[in-house]
């Protein structure tokens, strides 16, 4: 089991929107979605695009290189070009921290 660290205060990221943390030596996408957090590795498996910087679509985040999508809680690869899925992390709040496991 890893341990939860701080990446964000509540409200820090406006709702259906991403912030690139960094948390354990990680790059990660943390998603505001609907009063929920979402928590995924920021690198997109087709090349590398930057998924904190997507666009939120639903349950969902699209890169914004060339349009793969990631389901938000799997980090599961809905769309190509991305055939692999990214990592997801456990997301927790705490009072008005934001908390990801790594
Ligand atoms: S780098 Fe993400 S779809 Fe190409």
């Amino acid at each position: 089991m890893g341990i939860f660290v701080k990446v964000a205060t509540a409200g820090e990221i406006s709702a259906n929107s991403g912030k690139l943390v960094e948390a354990g030596g990680k790059q990660i996408a943390l998603f505001h979605v609907e009063g929920k957090y979402y928590a995924l590795d920021n690198n997109c498996t087709h090349r590398g695009g930057p998924l904190s910087e997507g666009e939120v679509m639903g349950a969902e985040v699209e890169c914004p290189w060339h349009g793969a999508h990631f389901n938000l809680e799997s980090g599961h690869a809905v769309r190509p070009p991305a055939a692999a899925g990214v990592a997801c992390y456990p997301v927790r709040q705490q009072g008005q921290d934001i908390e990801v496991e790594v």
